[in-house]
This record gives structure tokens, C-alpha cells and sequence, in this order.
């Protein structure tokens, strides 16, 4: 970590690295100044004030668009409510730590009530202004973004939108639809595991539960969905869409303006996205497990038809470098598997000044030392600040 006395230095130069460029890796330097890329140069040359990387691959910093991290320091363990504003710092020295120098943090619009025991209070309004506020502050090593991630099959979609407007700078809106029995959970052997493991419920409780989220999808998820896409047009955020399972759904998404998708569930839809020109993002986690965990499509298997395009750590923040690296290993090309942890995800939400290494763009910038295939991460520097 930096100490206080670093917080201002906002210049630098890695020198002697391995510089992963859009198309290709160079032995040479890059140099930075008030938290901007000024110069990459080629060669083994270590200029006075610089550091020796050694040959060290020398990388963007990456974008993490879908992470439930945050949640996950919020609420560590089910019904605890940790203090926000320490949670909120532990979320981004972690995400630091794992090479993530940009986050969209993955937020729950849409409760349900009525749920009993699985019941979904609201949180995302609070913890939102909180979010803003400590980054604002400065209290924040990472540049922090906000990504609702809207619940179709709910009971207050509408009402919990409608506390966000334009000045939150919502980055990212997802459409969410985990009703039991399609999508994510086409197999609801999955979903019982999920939950029944998650909130030690018995099967007459998991069969009521299912009972609900259908009601609530029937009742309400035409409304919702229209709501949502409006909402993400009135405040300014990219829609994504969530696991999509068929063409249709992916025709559907298209037609709403989608421009990442989210964990399609199937090849087919993961065709369709390609042929609609929508960006596919993928779990790390499945890359690095080799499966999904509930059940559905291999990344490993996208990644190889060329229908792989981002990667999101989901759950796990140190998956994301880890999986680049398989990828990377896949392909037999660097600079293809980090941009789909790099450049893709920044463009893709809309982001123009980050995601390469290239003169003009935020020195958000990794020394990774491979270790037999594994990444070793030696320093991250994000703006031009040392954060980890
Ligand atoms: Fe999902």
C-alpha cells in the first residue's frame, strides 16, 4: 500500500517491462505525469528515477463491471450489517489489491417484501449516496461507479428507481430476471441447492419461495422491464442485459439498447449477441472452475468459438487477473485475453480514457510478475497513484 506520504506523487516510469499493448507485447517503458500516460518506448534502457521491472509483464489496470463484492463486505454474514462506510473502504483496498482499478459496484434495486424468510429489503439508495459521498471525500483508492442492477421478478423496481436520477452518474443498469425456472435457473435443481444451502431453508419453504417469484413475474414483470429500460435512459446509464438464455431473449435485449450481455446461460445465446454486435461478459470464475456453477455454458467453451469478449469476477476479485491469464493461455495471445479485462469492459460502459496502455489515456497501470502461470501482482498504480 502507498503511505500518506506517497498520496501526491502522480508520476513515474516502469522501465525494462514487458508493456502488453492492444496488439501486441514490447520490451520498453512507460511513463506517466499527473496521472496521465505521457510516453511508452521501446527498449531495456531503465532511465534515471525509474524502476527495473525485469521483464515483469506490464499491463492497463482492469475494469470490473459486475462484481458483488461490496455486497458481500456489507452483509459478511447473513442478517449482519457492517458498519458501511469501513466495508465500503475494506471492498476497494481488496478490489486494489486484486489489480482493479476501476469498478462499477453491483447494487439491488427491487425488493420483495414478502418474501419471509427470503425476503429482499431495499439498500441500494443509502448505500449508493454513501458510496458517492466517501469518494468524494477521497476516501477511495479506486474509481468507484455505481451499477443498479435491476430485479424484474420484485415488488418496488419502479419505486426504487425513481430515487436515482442523472447527478448520481449511474454507469451501468442490468436487467435482471432470476425467476425460478428460466434463465439462470432454468434448472431449479440449482436454485434449491443456491438456496436452501444459503438461507438453511426446508423444501416446503424453497417450493413457497418459487411459488412467489412466479407471482411476482406474472404480476409485474412486463411493467418492470419497460420501467427499467426507461429509467436507464432517463439517468444515463448503459444497459446490460443478464442470462440470456435464448435468441429471443437476446432479440428482446437488442431492441432495449443493451450494450454488454451478462452471463448468457447458452452457445445460443452467446451467438445471437454476437450477431447482434453486443459485447459478451463472462464469470472468472468459470474460466478458472472450468463450469458455471449453476449449471450453465463454459466460458472455457465460449472463449474457444471466439464468443467470449469480457470478463467479470463476479464473486471472486482475484479471479479476474487469474482468468485473463487462462485465457491468455487459451488463445495463445496476452494482449487479446487483457483486453477483455482492459479495454472491452471501458468501452463497453462508455469509458474513452482507460483501458490501454497508450499516451493520453489514465496511467492505471499493473507490474504482474508470472509465477508458472500464475500472476503475481508487484504493484498497482491507479491515476498515476501507487494504491497496492
Ligand atoms: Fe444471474
Amino acid at each position: 500500500m502507498a503511505s500518506m506520504d506517497d498520496d501526491h506523487v502522480t508520476s513515474g516510469c516502469l522501465a525494462n517491462a514487458t508493456l502488453v499493448l492492444d496488439d501486441r507485447t514490447m520490451r520498453g517503458a512507460i511513463a506517466w505525469s499527473h496521472g496521465i500516460i505521457t510516453a511508452i518506448t521501446e527498449g531495456t534502457d531503465v532511465p534515471d528515477g525509474a524502476t527495473d521491472c525485469r521483464g515483469d509483464v506490464v499491463l492497463p489496470g482492469l475494469v470490473e463491471l459486475h462484481t458483488d463484492s461490496l455486497e458481500r463486505h456489507i452483509e459478511p454474514r447473513p442478517g449482519v450489517d457492517w458498519p458501511h462506510d469501513a466495508a465500503l473502504m475494506a471492498h476497494d483496498r481488496e478490489l486494489a489489491s486484486c489489480g482493479i482499478t476501476t469498478v462499477f459496484d453491483a447494487m439491488r434495486v427491487g425488493s420483495v417484501l414478502s418474501g419471509g424468510k427470503m425476503a429482499y429489503v431495499e439498500y441500494a439508495r443509502g448505500l449508493a449516496t454513501e458510496m458517492l459521498a466517501l469518494r468524494a471525500a477521497g476516501g477511495l483508492q479506486i474509481e468507484h461507479f455505481l451499477h443498479l442492477r435491476a430485479e424484474i421478478c420484485s415488488e418496488t423496481l419502479l419505486e426504487e428507481l425513481a430515487a436515482f436520477g442523472p447527478q448520481d452518474g449511474v454507469g451501468i443498469l442490468s436487467l435482471m430476471d432470476h425467476t425460478p425456472g428460466q434463465r439462470q435457473f432454468r434448472d431449479i435443481s440449482k436454485l434449491r441447492a443456491y438456496v436452501m444451502g444459503k438461507r438453511g431453508m426446508d423444501e416446503a419453504g424453497f417450493q413457497a419461495h418459487v411459488a412467489n417469484l412466479q407471482r411476482l413475474r406474472d404480476a409485474h414483470g412486463d411493467a418492470h422491464e419497460a420501467g427499467a429500460v426507461a429509467a436507464a435512459r432517463r439517468i444515463g446509464a448503459v444497459l446490460a442485459s443478464h442470462d440470456d438464455t435464448t435468441a429471443d431473449q437476446v432479440a428482446v435485449s437488442a431492441r432495449h439498447g443493451v450494450r454488454v450481455a451478462e452471463f448468457p446461460t447458452t452457445f445460443e445465446a452467446a451467438e445471437a449477441c454476437r450477431d447482434a454486435g453486443i459485447p459478451v461478459m463472462m464469470g472468472a470464475p468459470n474460466v478458472i472452475r472450468g463450469g458455471s456453477h449453476s449449471g450453465n455454458v463454459s466460458a472455457l467453451d465460449l472463449a474457444g468459438a471466439g464468443l467470449l469478449n469480457v470478463l467479470s469476477s463476479d464473486y471472486v476479485p482475484s479471479g479476474l487477473l487469474l482468468a485473463a491469464w487462462r485465457l491468455s493461455a487459451v488463445w495463445n495471445d496476452l494482449p487479446r485475453a487483457v483486453a477483455t479485462v482492459t479495454r472491452t469492459p471501458a468501452q463497453a460502459a462508455g469509458l474513452q480514457d482507460r483501458g490501454a496502455l497508450q499516451p493520453g489515456l489514465r496511467a492505471d497501470v499493473l507490474r504482474v510478475r508470472d509465477r508458472d502461470g500464475t500472476p503475481s501482482i508487484q504493484r498497482v498504480i491507479c491515476g498515476g497513484r501507487t494504491v497496492a
